[in-house]
């Protein structure tokens, strides 16, 4: 079809809430896109921290292939295998005891939200419900995740809001100790703020909130949807920290761009789900969670958090030697494994444009950085053509 004409359906029958690159993505395969013109892309998107594996996986299309023709959906009215061995694995590699299945991040913060305040009323007082987020995070767009993340360029428009959410900065621990008090039921975080800018925080931020919750007897809930799956180097950026949280969501590259979201929690805190508490039609079905268990299991018997960590060091380094060597128009450079941002002076949109038009697919985070999320499959020698092209266009940029 004349791509031209496509993109004009697009502007005329979809309603406009992405700002999309004006081209249509019609074929991958590994790190590599195709558009509908025939012209190749490197895919540093990863279609926003979600192919981990890369397009097109053999094992990943093949499960796919081998579900679709066997049985696709029951409902949870039913045990379904796959999501059994799913959540066994999922609890062997983490943490948690349990886990609840759903179809998106925002579905699977909604379930955390829940939890959390079930579980505090259980343990606390009748009007313990508040959640503390913070400024910066970026939790989901449903009304109860917008309101999480504590970002009013999201709010605008859909008030009235859900009251039970109280904002503190990110990255400061003592705001935290400050905001909690009988209400509060749960902190919720992400543990490197991806939309928010790819901001890290300090060594001490999470073991700090875990000791704030445990004296508080609240629960800690953390946010993996982006940085889980390995993509900052471990199967879950919580591990770089030496604590763990009490709830923890994926959704984003669990399944490898096959709709998933999972709520994973410890024994205590998933006890307070009772039959008819929660639920999803589609949560957990016998194909999402087929492609969910071949993902993880090939990304552990790749060794592809490990792969990440080694990637993003190499990603970080030549971004680094850009940054300094562009230093009127890139500030700085941060991130962990395979997620990385560059502080622009200069409109991130046309450095986004530029990178497109040489061959460079790239993301943007917070108010003027450039992300990189790549799948973790992706080789040092893909990383040097990525950092070249970003290279050449902060060349022809102006601050
Ligand atoms: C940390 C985090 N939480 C939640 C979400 C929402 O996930 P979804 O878009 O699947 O609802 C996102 C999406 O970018 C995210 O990055």
């Amino acid at each position: 079809m004349d791509t031209k004409q496509l993109l004009e359906w697009s502007d005329k029958h979809l309603m406009t809430t992405a700002k999309r690159n004006p081209i249509a993505l019609v074929r991958g395969e590994g790190v590599r896109v195709w558009d509908s013109d025939g012209v190749e892309y490197l895919d540093f998107t990863g279609g926003i921290a979600v192919t981990a594996l890369g397009h097109s996986h053999p094992r990943v299309v093949g499960t796919m292939r081998e579900q679709a023709a066997t049985l696709l959906h029951v409902s949870n009215l039913f045990h379904i295998p796959q999501q059994v061995h799913l959540a066994k694995l999922l609890c062997e590699r983490s943490f948690a005891d349990r886990v609840f299945f759903s179809n998106s991040g925002a579905e699977a913060n909604e379930t955390a939200i829940k939890l959390a305040r079930k579980w505090a009323k259980e343990h606390g007082a009748s009007d313990r419900g508040d959640i503390i987020t913070m400024r910066g995070g970026f939790h989901g767009r449903t009304l109860a995740t917008v309101t999480a993340t504590a970002q009013e360029k999201y709010h605008h428009g859909f008030e009235p809001l859900p009251g039970g959410f109280k904002y503190v900065p990110f990255n400061d621990l003592r705001a935290v100790e400050r905001a909690i008090d009988s209400r509060t039921a749960a902190v919720l975080v992400e543990p490197i703020q991806g939309e928010g800018g790819v901001n890290v925080p300090d060594d001490d931020y999470l073991p700090g909130l875990r000791k704030l919750c445990d004296e508080a007897g609240i629960l800690l809930a953390l946010d993996e949807i982006q940085t889980g799956m390995g993509r900052t180097g471990k199967l879950w950026a919580y591990e770089h920290t030496g604590v763990a949280p009490d709830i923890m969501t994926l959704a984003k590259a669990l399944a490898n761009g096959v709709p998933i979201g999972a709520t994973l929690a410890t024994e205590d805190v998933a006890s307070v789900f009772t039959p008819g508490t929660h639920g999803s039609t589609f949560g957990g079905n016998s194909f999402a969670t087929a492609v969910g268990l071949t993902v993880l299991t090939t990304l552990l018997e790749e060794r592809l958090p490990e792969r990440a960590a080694a990637a993003g060091r190499h990603l970080l380094d030549r971004l680094a030697a850009v940054q300094k060597k562009h230093s009127a128009v890139a500030t700085a450079v941060r991130g962990r494994g395979l997620l990385a941002a560059m502080d622009l002076a200069t409109p991130v949109g046309n450095v986004v444009s530029g990178c497109r038009e040489r061959g460079l697919l790239v993301l943007t985070a917070g108010d003027n950085a450039l992300r990189l999320a790549p799948p973790l499959i992706v080789d040092n020698a893909t990383i040097d053509r990525a950092v070249e092209i970003v290279d050449r266009v902060l060349q022809d940029c102006r601050p």
